[in-house]
């Protein structure tokens, strides 16, 4: 989704913030723009397209000490030259880069035009702004932005510059991300954490309603009552390097072959010398615990596929009821939410808009707020009450893929905890779970290093347009996952059902080799997934399929197989879903797709 970058200070503005820019590709965009002050006049460059495009119609003599920039991914009005930030005032003064909807445009937009003679330029909502700051200014461009964002409804991240204050970038935030980088005689802005740290590892986090007026030398944040906020400086400890490809052709596939570490880091920062698991940032006890009699685990895309196996999790560990909701549902169905609820988001970024707006509406009605969450500081993790942080490193492929083994990892530690303060697991199982997600970083290796046989299976099939994943249990659930991934980077139009519902209408679709992804992990529903494979057999179906190491029947009844080595049926989906990444990442790059950045999606998506 958007991404927004600012620079003030002494240099050069442009190439800082192309830089800042490309490491916010990944969020998804369709169009590029810059606006810089030369010789105090404001020079806009934008256009349709990726960053390459831009960097083609920058002027190269192009300098100035201030600048902002932003890659957009369309909403309100086709990806087009006049369509893409940053957007100007009438008289040009002023420039304004957003990301996020502002709700009420309309209203404002047919107000301007009516009572103020304003012309637009663009379909998009984020033009108003540039308009209300200018209706509003007189000489002070916080004061003009204070004054614009009230009339505002909707969810902002806003850059702003002005021809007539050159020294100055003011920056606002509500529901959009938005982070302020410290240098030395430079200030910085951006959504997000890479795009400012080659620059700098001194952060501020900015806060929902909170407002910024920056110098080069100076930042101060305001609250919605005008006062100055203070803010502790965020050192951000990991390395740029974990935001680079180092030698991986895609992103997608080096945060998949870095799926051991992430589980590792996850599992291990968690186990005391005697396997107590020890959840720092999980504030609640057994009493605590005993007052909750429902779970809603809240998510979108990945991150709800994670919360589906999660739920079967903690139900069998902790005993607890737990529903899973997409987070653009939940709140359209009136939960029964109340303080007796703990509500648990999932989010590798922790700033999706749905499953925030989810977790707020929850507070509001009492429960407890658990999240999931990959990015530290994020949205979603300041607003919780209880945190647990999945170390996978930043995944920057719109696909998720190291986040849901990691989510996974993190539930069953969860569930676990859970379990044992409750007292609802037997220490026999506890302690088998506990070895088995001990043992998980080595045999995710495993699964890895057999990646050569699902490259040599997707050159066979990268060209089959119709696909069906199966499974049944905690493989029905894994099913969903693996035929998004497919879908999303290869442009497939792939489905995934339960494979008992096969028969209650999606067989009619099997004909000669529809590519079947046939998921037997799960050895106590093992013969009757036998059974669904020789069902889409006998129909023509070319079947692939994946199952626990020893379990050769399968060979006879399927065109492919998959061993992934001997675990708990619990824990096989972590080793499970790396063969469907794999087939869904050499799919992709077979087709010649953008495997890192797939057409339509942004990685963060923060808009309802
Ligand atoms: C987008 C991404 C998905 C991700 C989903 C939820 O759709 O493309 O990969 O699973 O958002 O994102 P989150 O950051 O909340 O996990």
């Amino acid at each position: 989704m958007c991404g927004i970058v600012g620079y003030i200070g002494t240099q050069n503005a442009v190439p800082y913030l192309i830089e800042g820019l490309s490491k916010l590709e990944y969020r998804g965009y369709d169009s590029a723009g810059i606006a810089i002050n030369i010789d105090n006049q404001l020079k806009i460059f934008k256009t349709k397209g990726r960053l390459k495009n831009l960097e083609e119609i920058l002027d190269p003599n192009a300098k100035s000490v201030i600048g902002i920039g932003h890659t957009r991914w369309a909403t309100h009005g086709a990806p087009s030259n006049l369509n893409a930030h940053p957007h100007l005032n009438q008289s040009e003064t002023i420039a304004v880069i957003h990301n996020g909807i502002i709700e009420n445009y309309m209203e404002i937009k047919e107000w301007l035009i009516k009572d103020k003679k304003v012309t637009f330029k663009s379909e998009t909502d984020s033009e108003v702004i540039a308009h209300l700051v200018d209706y509003f200014y007189e000489g002070d461009l916080l004061d003009a932005v204070y004054k614009a964002v009230d009339r505002m409804i909707g969810a902002y991240a806003i850059g702003v510059i002005s021809k007539d204050e050159p020294n100055r970038l003011v920056a606002v935030r509500k529901d959009s991300p938005l982070i302020v980088g410290l240098g030395e005689n430079e200030n910085f802005i951006a959504s997000d954490i890479p795009a400012l740290l080659k620059y700098t590892r001194n952060m501020l986090l900015i806060e929902n309603d909170e407002f910024v007026d920056l110098t080069k030398d100076k930042v101060t944040i305001y609250n919605s009552l005008r006062q100055p906020v203070e803010r502790e400086v965020f050192k951000v400890t990991w390395d740029i390097d974990s935001a680079e490809k180092e030698g991986f052709e895609h992103f997608t596939l080096k945060e998949i072959f870095e799926q051991p570490k992430g589980v590792k880091e996850t599992v291990l920062r968690r186990l005391n010398n005697k396997d107590e698991i020890v959840l720092e940032g999980v504030n609640f006890d057994a009493e605590i615990l005993k007052n909750i009699n429902k779970i809603y685990i809240v998510a979108c895309g990945t991150a709800y596929h994670a919360g589906l196996i999660g739920r079967r999790a903690i139900e069998q560990f902790a005993k607890i009821p737990v529903e899973c909701d997409v987070a653009s549902e939940f709140r359209y169905r009136d939960p029964f939410v109340d303080d007796k609820t703990l509500f648990i988001a999932v989010s590798q970024s922790g700033e999706t808009l749905d499953t925030l707006q989810s977790l707020r509406e929850a507070k509001r009605k009492g429960a407890r707020i658990l999240s999931i969450v990959n990015v530290v500081g994020s949205s979603v993790a300041r607003e919780s009450d209880d945190l647990l942080y999945t170390w996978a490193g930043p995944e920057i492929g719109v696909a998720s893929t190291k986040a849901y083994t990691t989510q996974l990892t993190a539930f069953y530690l969860l569930a676990l905890y859970m379990g044992k303060l409750k007292g609802s697991i037997e220490e026999a199982l506890y302690k088998a779970v506990i070895n088995g997600l001990k043992t998980m970083p080595d045999l995710i290796q495993e699964v890895l290093d057999k990646g050569h046989e699902i490259q040599k299976l997707a050159a066979g099939q990268f060209n089959n347009e119709k696909v069906f994943f199966m499974g049944r249990g905690v493989d029905c659930d894994l099913a969903y996952e693996g035929s998004l991934k497919l879908k999303e980077i290869s442009y497939i139009n792939s489905f995934a059902i339960a494979a008992g519902e096969l028969k209650h209408g999606t067989i009619a679709l099997i004909e000669d080799e529809t590519f079947v992804v046939a998921l037997a992990t799960q050895e106590k529903l093992y013969d009757k997934m036998l059974s669904n494979i020789k069902e889409v057999k006998a129909r023509g179906a070319h079947v692939f399929a994946i199952a626990q190491a020893g379990n050769d029947q399968i060979l006879k009844t399927s065109d492919e197989v998959f061993f992934i080595p001997r675990t708990m049926d619990e824990l096989a989906p972590i080793l499970a879903v790396v063969p469907t990444q794999l087939l869904a990442y050499y799919v992709s790059a077979l087709r010649g797709n953008d495997v890192d950045k797939p057409r339509n999606l942004a990685k963060s998506v923060t808009v309802e």
